[in-house]
């Protein structure tokens, strides 16, 4: 089936829906399509915890928040973007207020200020460590009462369409040529394949943390957008940056991780080794608020020194009638598993939490491709640098939302466009798979293969075993996805495999250690 719409939109977090909501209302005339892969408000926003950076009062400055996140992304930031992000921020906050976020204020009424790692001020506005959810649940009300926004949950995009299926065309990567014309997107219910033309794309699909064993992200951040966009040759950079949060909880076995939110150091927390030394102090003079990429090397040292499983988040010297106030899923989740934040330390280890490369845009949100626009994790916009500052990637999306639905209200002529003839999906030639235990073998061997060979601390060596074991894993895939029906399953190993592949072979390029990229080998 051919489905049309003026705007296909490809994820419902805070990058996907801020977008639709804007352009739905400055277009009331123009259909937008929202498709997502889940429930439609699993996201890796729904589980942000900390907040959202923001200078908010005179006790704070945007010289500042620049600074900061120009310090934690090493100096790789772009300059120009960050300004855009840090000056544009307490405009889109003030709009998402408006728009019925409620976030935590003082007995002054004024709003409680949070401080997070590599931050020289308090400038986190939060809804208790529940942040994420409070946003997701406003964009969703706000979407969902928008009569041109179409919300389809539990729709999976495949590939996006370009000239590649419309004229069978070779292209190369980074042609200025190649335009998008919508995507093939899975109805997961009857796995009917759909064609879904558009005038506009844009791919908000998040993160790839399930490219690892240990993650903070939830099943459902599988690189998709990534991986979507690298197969339609476009610029993908930066992949080797992978931010490791410093205090997941430990609880052997399960995955995702809990996240114990950085703004617990904020309130006031250290971090002790298993012999209750405060292993931060001699490493940096911000000890345990240093930015996220020092702390989890130093936790790794830490680990690695000693051979223990976990180092110790402890809290017992804080108030603990306001750290309840401001902590209660925290503390809520440390109980189920027998831990009293009052009297017993946390146990944390590092998982992978970001991504900062991505699909490359500029600062209207266009990809290399035409006619593509990319928004939120997925995209690799030049504000995070090496290592992204906390807090600084909801307000990423928010931003970013704005600045490519002013683009696209500007060019509206665009949506008018005829598009070319699309043809269908062509599933010809496959069966269903006999076992799925190859899909989710390979799922694991990947993610094992990652964890233990391209983590926090990496070396040529580890990279290029990982490079071969990759291989390996993307011929069985290939052979596996040419033969069976699709399913979600394969279609996540093959983007998972391509993603893992992408910060491999960028990896292997560096020649300086920066942020989140660390190798033995580039030591001075
Ligand atoms: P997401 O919110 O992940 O949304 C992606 C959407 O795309 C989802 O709806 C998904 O289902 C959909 N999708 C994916 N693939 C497909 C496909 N193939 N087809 C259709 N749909 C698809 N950042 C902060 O700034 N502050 C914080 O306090 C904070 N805390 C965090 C805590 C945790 C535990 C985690 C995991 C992250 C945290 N982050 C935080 C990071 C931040 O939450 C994310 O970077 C941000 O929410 C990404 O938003 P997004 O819209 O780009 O992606
Ligand atoms: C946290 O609460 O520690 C996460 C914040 C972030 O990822 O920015």
């Amino acid at each position: 089936m051919i489905i049309k719409s003026d705007i296909l939109i490809l994820g419902s977090g805070v990058a996907g829906l801020t977008t639709a909501i804007k352009l739905a209302k400055a277009l009331p005339d123009k259909k937008i399509i929202v498709a997502t892969k889940d429930r439609k408000e699993e996201s890796n926003t729904k589980y942000a915890q900390g907040g959202v950076a923001v200078v908010w009062n005179k006790l704070d400055s945007f010289e500042s928040h620049i600074a900061d996140t120009m310090r934690a992304g090493d100096y790789e930031n772009n300059k120009e973007v960050v300004r855009m992000v840090v000056e544009n921020a307490p405009d889109r906050l003030q709009e998402l207020i408006d728009w019925g976020a409620a976030f935590d204020k003082n007995k002054d009424s004024k709003y409680d200020l949070g401080k997070e790692g590599g931050h020289s001020a308090n400038r986190i506005l939060h809804h208790k460590d529940i942040t994420g959810y409070e946003i997701q649940m406003t964009l969703l009300n706000q979407a969902e009462n928008l009569p041109n926004i179409e919300l389809l949950s539990h729709h999976f995009a495949i590939d996006l369409i370009t000239q590649h299926h419309t004229e069978a065309k070779q292209t190369t990567f980074g042609d200025p040529s190649i335009t998008c014309f919508g995507a093939y997107i899975m109805d997961e219910q009857t796995l009917a394949i759909d064609t879904y033309v558009a005038n506009i794309t844009i791919l908000a699909t998040g993160g790839a943390g399930q490219v690892y064993a240990s993650t903070t992200n939830p099943v459902i951040t599988t690189g998709d957008g990534i991986a979507m966009a690298y197969r339609a040759k476009a610029t993908v950079r930066d992949m080797q940056y992978v931010q490791f949060h410093p205090t997941s909880l430990y609880e052997p076995g399960k995955s995702p991780a809990f996240l114990i939110s950085e703004a617990v150091r904020g309130f006031g927390a250290y971090l002790r080794n298993d012999k209750g030394e405060r292993f931060m102090l001699p490493v940096d003079e911000r000890a345990e608020l240093a930015s996220r990429d020092i702390v989890s090397r130093a936790i790794d040292n830490e680990l690695n020194r000693t051979g223990a499983d976990c180092v110790y988040l402890d809290c017992t010297h804080l108030d603990q009638e306001a750290f309840v106030k401001h902590f209660p899923n925290i503390v809520d989740k440390c109980q189920s598993i027998g831990v009293d934040v009052s009297k017993d330390m946390i146990p944390v280890r590092p998982a992978m939490h970001y991504l900062m490369g991505g699909v490359v845009i500029d600062k209207k949100g266009h990809t290399s491709i035409e006619n593509l626009y990319a928004n939120g994790e997925v995209s690799r916009s030049g504000l995070h640098g090496a290592n992204r500052l906390a807090s600084n990637s909801l307000l990423e999306a928010l931003v970013f939302a704005h600045e490519i639905a002013a683009d696209i209200i500007s060019h509206q002529n665009k949506l008018d466009k005829d598009l070319p003839k699309v043809p269908e999906w062509n599933a010809e030639g496959t069966t269903d798979p006999d076992e799925m235990i190859l899909i989710s073998h390979n799922r694991k061997t990947v993610q094992y293969i990652m964890t233990d060979l391209v983590a926090i601390v990496r070396s040529n060596e580890r990279l290029e075993r990982a490079l071969d074991h990759l291989d390996y894993i993307y011929r069985d895939t290939e052979k596996l996805y040419k033969r069976v029906t699709l399913s979600p399953q394969i279609v996540e190993l093959r983007n998972l495999n391509a993603c893992a592949y992408l910060i491999v072979k960028q990896s292997l390029k560096m020649k300086e250690n920066k942020g989140g990229f660390y190798s033995l080998d580039l030591l001075d």
